[in-house]
C-alpha cells in the first residue's frame, strides 16, 4: 500500500534547487497545464520523511459520490470508476464514510457489523478492486471507524442486552436506577438524555449520540480486544489507516455528577463525557498497532477541541496517539474574518511543537464552505481563497468531495421537498450538504441512472465537473493547481510558516519560506475594497518579491489585491 515518495528524480531536484523558482514559479508550470493533474514526480525534502506530513485527503459520502447500478445509491464500484477525477486532483489518499453493515438511523455510522460491507455499497470483492485500482494511482484508501460505540442492531448488543451475566454484559456502558429517573442529567449531542431504559436488563444504557447508538465500553477488556480485532482486520485488508469518528467520548466520568448546567453549549465538550484520561491509554494501543503494519498507515482522528493545547494533546504526550487530529479551531469558522484565519492557523504553525496540522473547512457533518462564506456575488473568488488557505498552510489538508466544483448545500426549501423512502429513512439537517456529487449537466448530474436517494441540487447543470474541466480559471483547475504546488514545490511541502502582520484588519497574511531565504507570501483580501499590502514579521533582511498568482487571474503589480482576491507573491532575500 505504501505510497512512493521517493521518486525524487533529477528533474524534482532541480527544481527544487533552481533560483529560477522565484521568479518563474512552479506556479506558472502549473497554470500552463490546467487540469493536467500532478504529475509523477514529486519533491522529496529530507523533512518529508512520511506521506502523512504533507497530504492530500479527500473525503467520500459514499451514498453521495457515484452510483454503478442505477439503485439511487453511490457504491464503491462508482468510486472505482471515478479514480481517474481523483488522481487528476493530486491526491494522496481518500477517506469513505462508513460503508459497513448498518440499519442507516445515522446513516453508516450505526454499523451492525464492522468486518461487513453494507450490501447497499458493495461486496468485499469491490473492495479489494477499489483499494488495488487506488494503489495503481498511488491513492490510499482510509477507513471510517466508529469506536465509540455500535447500532444497537449489532449482535454484541443484542447480546449485552440479554442479561446482566451474559459473556458481553461489560461491552456496553450500563447503570443501575429505576425506570422513571435517568442516572444523570446529561444531554445527547443529538438531543434528549444520554440514557435509555433496557427493560429486559432493568438498567440504562449510555450513548452519546441516539439512543441506536449505544457507547461501547472500552474499560471491558473483551471490547478491547474485538475492536482492535476489526482494526487489524481492515489493515490486512489493504486500508491505509482509518479516520477515527467521535475519539473524545470514548470514556465518561463514572463518579456521574449531575450538571448544573446540562444544555449549555458546547454539550459535546463537557469534563464529563469528552477526552477523559483513559482515551490516551486506547489511542496509544491502537496506535502501536496501526503502526506495526507496513506503509505507514495511520489514525486521523476527528477530534473536536476547545483550544490549540487541548489539540495538541490529542497527539499524545509522547506524540504516540493520533497522527493527524483534525483542526476543529480551524473548521468551525463560520465567518470571513481575517483576524480570525490569523489566530487560528499562526496558533496551528506556533503551538502545535511542530506536529502536522490537519486543515479543513467543510465535511458531511456541517455547511460547507461554500455557503458557510459565500456572500453571493463572489462565492467563486471565496472559495478560492479558502482552498488556498487549506491548501497551501503546511501540514496535512482535508477535502470534502464536491468542495473543489464549489459545491453548496442544498436550500432548506429545496431539501424540505425532498422525499423520505427506503433509502432515505428519515430526514437529517445535514444531508443539505450531502447531496450527490455533480459530475455533468446529464439527467441526475451523472451520479445515477436511477432515482437518487436525495435529490441533485438543482444548480447542478451549470456546476459540474464537465463544466470546469476545461476552464483555466475555473474552482477545479484552482485546486489542482494548488494540490500540484503543495506535491512538487518545496516551499508549500516543507517551507516554513511565518506569522505577519498585513497592515490591513480585513487582510490574512502569512509565508512560507524555504532554509535559503526564498518563500511566498500568501495573501487573502477578505474586505470589499482594494488593499495594498505592508506586510511585517520578517526577521533578517526585508524580502524582494517576484511573480504573483492571484485567485481572480489579475495581478495588478506589487502586493495590491482587489476585494476578496488571494494572491501568493514569491519572494527572495
Ligand atoms: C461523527 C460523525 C457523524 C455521526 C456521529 C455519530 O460525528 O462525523 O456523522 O453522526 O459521529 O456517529
Amino acid at each position: 500500500m505504501r505510497r512512493s515518495i521517493t521518486r525524487a528524480t533529477t528533474a524534482a531536484v532541480a527544481l527544487a534547487a533552481t533560483p529560477t523558482a522565484f521568479l518563474a514559479p512552479s506556479i506558472a508550470s502549473a497554470q500552463a497545464a490546467p487540469g493536467a493533474g500532478t504529475a509523477a514526480v514529486r519533491v522529496t525534502p529530507a523533512d518529508a520523511a512520511k506521506w502523512w506530513h504533507h497530504a492530500t485527503i479527500y473525503e467520500i459520502y459514499p451514498r453521495s459520490f457515484q452510483d454503478s447500478n442505477g439503485d439511487g445509491v453511490g457504491d464503491l464500484n462508482g468510486i472505482t470508476s471515478r479514480l481517474d477525477y481523483l488522481k487528476s486532483l493530486g491526491l494522496d489518499a481518500i477517506w469513505i464514510t462508513p460503508f459497513f453493515k448498518s440499519p442507516n438511523a445515522d446513516f453508516g455510522y450505526d454499523v451492525s457489523d464492522y468486518t461487513a460491507i453494507d450490501p447497499q455499497y458493495g461486496t468485499m470483492a469491490d473492495w479489494d478492486r477499489l483499494v488495488a485500482e487506488a494503489k495503481k494511482r498511488g491513492i490510499r484508501v482510509l477507513v471510517d471507524l466508529v469506536v465509540n460505540h455500535s447500532s444497537s442492531e449489532h449482535p454484541w448488543f443484542k447480546e449485552s442486552r440479554s442479561s446482566r451475566t451474559n459473556p458481553k454484559a461489560d461491552w456496553y456502558v450500563w447503570k443501575d436506577g429505576t425506570p422513571d429517573t435517568p442516572p444523570t442529567n446529561w444531554r445527547s449531542i443529538f438531543g434528549g438524555p444520554t440514557w435509555t431504559w433496557d427493560p429486559t436488563r432493568k438498567q440504562w444504557y449510555y450513548h452519546i449520540f441516539l439512543s441506536k447508538q449505544p457507547d461501547l465500553n472500552w474499560r471491558s477488556p473483551g471490547l478491547r480486544k474485538a475492536m482492535f480485532g476489526v482494526v487489524r482486520f481492515w489493515l490486512e485488508h489493504g486500508a491505509a489507516g482509518f479516520r477515527l469518528d467521535a475519539t473524545p467520548y470514548l470514556f465518561e466520568d463514572t463518579s456521574w455528577p449531575q450538571d448544573p448546567d446540562p444544555g449549555s453549549e458546547p454539550v459535546w465538550l463537557k469534563p464529563y463525557n469528552a477526552q477523559l484520561p483513559g482515551t490516551n491509554e486506547v489511542l496509544r494501543e491502537m496506535r502501536k498497532i496501526v503502526d506495526s503494519y507496513p506503509g505507514d498507515p495511520i489514525l486521523l482522528g476527528e477530534s473536536s477541541t476547545r483550544s490549540i493545547e487541548q489539540l495538541r494533546a490529542v497527539y499524545g504526550k509522547n506524540k504516540d496517539e493520533i497522527h493527524l487530529p483534525m483542526n476543529f479551531l480551524v473548521g468551525n469558522i463560520s465567518k470571513l474574518d481575517a483576524a480570525e484565519f490569523k489566530r487560528r492557523y499562526d496558533e496551528a504553525a506556533t503551538k502545535l511543537d511542530g506536529l502536522t496540522p490537519v486543515e479543513f473547512f467543510s465535511n458531511h457533518d456541517q455547511t460547507r464552505q461554500w455557503t458557510e462564506f459565500g456572500d453571493g456575488t463572489n462565492n467563486d473568488l471565496i472559495a478560492k481563497m479558502t482552498a488556498a488557505l487549506t491548501l497551501l498552510n503546511p501540514g496535512t489538508a482535508l477535502l470534502y468531495y464536491g468542495e473543489e466544483i464549489g459545491m453548496g448545500d442544498m436550500d432548506k426549501a429545496e431539501l424540505a421537498k425532498a422525499p423520505l423512502g427506503p433509502n432515505r429513512p428519515q430526514a437529517d439537517a445535514r444531508d443539505r450538504a450531502r447531496t450527490p456529487m455533480q459530475w455533468s449537466a446529464a439527467p441526475q448530474a451523472g451520479f445515477t441512472s436511477g432515482t437518487p436517494w436525495l435529490p441533485v441540487d438543482s444548480r447542478y447543470r451549470t456546476r459540474n465537473v464537465a463544466a470546469q474541466e476545461s476552464n483555466k480559471g475555473s474552482l477545479l483547475n484552482w485546486y489542482r493547481d494548488l494540490v500540484k504546488w503543495r506535491n512538487v514545490d518545496p516551499t508549500f511541502r516543507t517551507g516554513r510558516y511565518v506569522p505577519l502582520e498585513s497592515g490591513d484588519a480585513g487582510v490574512f497574511a502569512f509565508a512560507r519560506e524555504n532554509a535559503n531565504g526564498t518563500g511566498a507570501i500568501v495573501m487573502a483580501n477578505t474586505g470589499t475594497g482594494v488593499v495594498t499590502v505592508k506586510p511585517t514579521g520578517w526577521t533578517g533582511a526585508a524580502p524582494v518579491f517576484g511573480a504573483s498568482v492571484c485567485a481572480s487571474g489579475k495581478w495588478g503589480g506589487g502586493l495590491t489585491l482587489a476585494a476578496k482576491d488571494t494572491c501568493i507573491v514569491r519572494y527572495r532575500r
